[in-house]
């Protein structure tokens, strides 16, 4: 048995760029067809269409806001109309919107919230919903797969960065309590922390100097590639880990491993 995914359908959202890009590329790489979602950037989602379409592989792009129902159900309408059925479900979709928590507007606080919470829901929700419409399809040990992408900051607090660190403890629980409820169904649910992946989120942060810097909170001593969340994603989403569900996955170089006492604290 290897990490295929040969016959199945993927939705990875937030998939126009950074690690979503990288997931959606993966799992076409793995044999599966891929909906490319995006929200508001057409062009590179269309380009990796593109590029899967190059390598033999199958997908589209879909543009929805993971925090609005209705499109998320049109995400799911057109994958099922196009490819006939979902059998994975990447919800990755995430931003920051920074601030002191004393200077953060109620605006900023429900929008990352909305975004990195909600849409994590209503994408799961939908495809707990297709995966028992569907029924079994033959196509793996599990009925259906949800992953969801969290982040160290589920455990670690992030100063400056409230709205985003809730969002990301909030999906710990949601992520346990669906596996918990689903896992009945046969539907696997688990989640991905990466640690300082370098990507546009957080470019400022992971280049020059303050890259430097930022090594000294990475025992393993490199800032990660989306890729290297790509592949956790492959085989958590293969066969492979058909005995693991609820489980979080961190991808992270060392950051949780409380990187200050290396020298003894
Ligand atoms: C954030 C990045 C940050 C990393 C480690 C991620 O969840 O999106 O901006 O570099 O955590 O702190």
């Amino acid at each position: 048995m290897d990490c295929r995914l040969d016959g199945q359908v993927a939705i990875v959202t937030g998939a126009s760029s950074g690690i979503g890009q990288a997931v959606a590329r993966g799992l076409a790489q793995a044999g599966a067809a891929v909906v490319v979602n995006y929200n508001s950037h057409a062009e590179p989602a269309d380009a990796l269409v593109a590029e899967i379409a190059a390598s033999g592989g199958e997908a589209i792009a879909f543009g929805a806001d993971v925090s609005d129902e209705e499109a998320v159900g049109r995400l799911f309408a057109e994958t099922v109309a196009r490819f006939g059925a979902v059998d994975i479900v990447v919800a990755n979709s995430g931003m920051q919107k920074d601030a002191p928590t004393a200077e953060m507007s109620l605006a900023d606080w429900k929008r990352v919230l909305d975004v990195n919470l909600t849409g994590q829901f209503l994408c799961a929700r939908a495809a707990i919903r297709q995966f028992a419409a569907q029924g079994d399809r033959g196509v793996s040990r599990a009925a259906g797969k949800i992953l969801h992408m969290s982040s160290v900051h589920d455990v670690i607090p992030w100063a400056g960065h409230v709205n985003y660190a809730a969002s990301k403890g909030g999906i710990a629980m949601l992520m346990r309590t669906l596996a918990q409820e689903v896992g009945p169904r046969r539907i696997r649910v688990n989640a991905i922390s990466p640690g300082a992946i370098a990507t546009n989120i957080n470019r400022e942060q992971t280049q020059g100097a303050p890259g430097e810097k930022l090594l000294e909170l990475i025992p393993y001593k490199r800032i990660g590639a989306a890729v290297d969340i790509a592949n956790a994603a492959v085989f958590l989403l293969s066969d492979m880990a058909d005995y693991i569900t609820g489980a979080t996955l961190y991808v992270d170089g060392g950051m949780t491993l409380y990187p200050g006492f290396e020298d003894n604290g």
